[in-house]
């Protein structure tokens, strides 16, 4: 059997009476899909951001703005940096009150302030994507350091090699600051919840304490800090002295003939390459027993991008002269752009620099200090 339903012809007014609600479901429906599909693609994109934000690392490093900027931290530290700006979170000091543990002309420093701004932007570091300051700026340094300095024991500091080096140029003024210098350091790196930081050989020791200070901290108050780990570029990460090739290239040298500035002028390069030290013999052949041509040629390599036997064959029958000649162009030309960039930047443009990369840096800082305070009770 079945059941035969005669269904009732509508009447014209009939019909869109009817109509109305099946088109109001359906455009219900229609829109209840849409906003799901909205809702749904816009989770995806949250989760696969906060997934690739998880794998962005918090970088921070720093420079003194003291004596001139040289290839060595050039090689071994900014141009790093530049290069870890598009895949992280970077912070790049300018440590200002760092510098103060050696007597300073103010208008001097101020100058070399600016200067070394001008030194990061123009090795490419972008304010746009990396945070640019000065650590004056950023009150919070201080304070982190004196709470760091009551962690840390006197022993851990007294047998830090810079501090023993630095006391020994400077027997006429062995200040705390020159002692407790790594407290601040610890505290510029661990303010940020650094995870990585890029540096040359000679600041290894000073991140390693940083690390030691943290863990320190760590253990009599909880968890508050990250245990931050240097980054090394292996090929750069102690560029040598021109005039001694056993001892690193240094801003703080007595002899210019140490270094090549970065903002030497080409003069000045040819004259300090022709006079930098060379080995016994004269072949370009890159060996650890002749650390003289073995340091230029890491430079040569650095500068051109070629491998060390493909220098060695260029070079092959040639002697240091030819070698030093061309070495010295290249340094020159490498140089240039550079230095143009340095010198079209204008103080105002970093005032503006400075005014933003404060503001975002003591954001920062100023959270984690307050997280600080209430961990130890103040
Ligand atoms: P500073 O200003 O002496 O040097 C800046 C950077 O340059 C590296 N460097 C070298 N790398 C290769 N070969 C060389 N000959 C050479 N000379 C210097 C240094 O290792 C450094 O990376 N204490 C630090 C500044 C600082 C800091 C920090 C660094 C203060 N707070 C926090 C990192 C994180 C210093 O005096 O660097």
């Amino acid at each position: 059997m079945y059941n035969i339903y005669i269904i009732p012809k509508l009447t014209k007014n009939q019909h869109s009476i009817a109509f109305y609600p099946k088109f109001a479901i359906i455009t219900l429906y229609k829109f209840s899909y849409r906003l799901y599909r909205f809702l749904i693609i816009q989770s995806v994109l949250l989760v696969l951001i906060r997934i690739s934000a998880s794998f962005m690392s918090i970088i921070y490093s720093a420079a003194q703005p003291t004596g001139n900027i040289h290839l060595g931290n050039y090689f071994g530290a900014i141009y790093n940096w530049a290069k870890l700006q598009d895949d992280n979170e970077c912070i790049f000091g300018i440590v200002d009150l760092h510098s103060l543990t050696v007597k300073n002309n103010p208008t001097e420093l101020r100058k070399r302030i600016y200067d070394l701004a001008r030194i990061y932007i123009a090795s490419g570091i972008d304010p746009k994507k990396s945070i640019i300051y000065r650590q004056s700026d950023v009150s919070e340094h201080a304070e982190l350091a004196w709470i760091l300095n009551c962690v840390t024991p006197i022993a851990e500091l007294e047998r830090m090699t810079q501090y023993k080096d630095k006391s020994a140029q400077h027997k006429q003024n062995i200040n705390a600051g020159l002692l407790t210098y790594p407290c601040l350091m610890a505290a510029d790196i661990i303010l940020y919840n650094t995870k990585f930081v890029p540096v040359g050989e000679d600041q290894v020791q000073h991140v390693e304490l940083a690390r030691t200070i943290a863990k320190k901290f760590n253990n009599q108050y909880g968890d508050t800090f990250i245990l931050p780990k240097s980054k090394l570029n292996k090929i750069s990460a102690r560029i040598m002295g021109l005039d001694d090739p056993t001892k690193k290239m240094s801003k703080s040298a007595t002899s210019e003939y140490n270094y090549i500035a970065l903002t030497d002028s080409p003069e000045t390069i040819t004259k300090k390459i022709k006079k930098a030290v060379t080995d016994n013999g004269s072949e370009i052949h890159y060996t650890l027993d002749k650390p003289a041509i073995a340091n230029l040629m890491t430079i040569y390599h650095l500068i051109t991008g070629l491998e060390l036997k493909e220098i060695q064959s260029r070079f092959k029958g040639k002697g240091y002269r030819d070698f030093k000649t061309d070495l010295a162009d290249r340094i020159i030309d490498f140089l240039k752009p550079i230095q143009e960039k340095f010198n079209a930047i204008e103080d105002n443009e970093l005032d503006l620099i400075f005014k933003s990369g404060a503001k975002q840096a003591k954001d920062i800082a100023s959270k984690k200090l307050k997280q600080i305070h209430q961990t130890i009770g103040l």
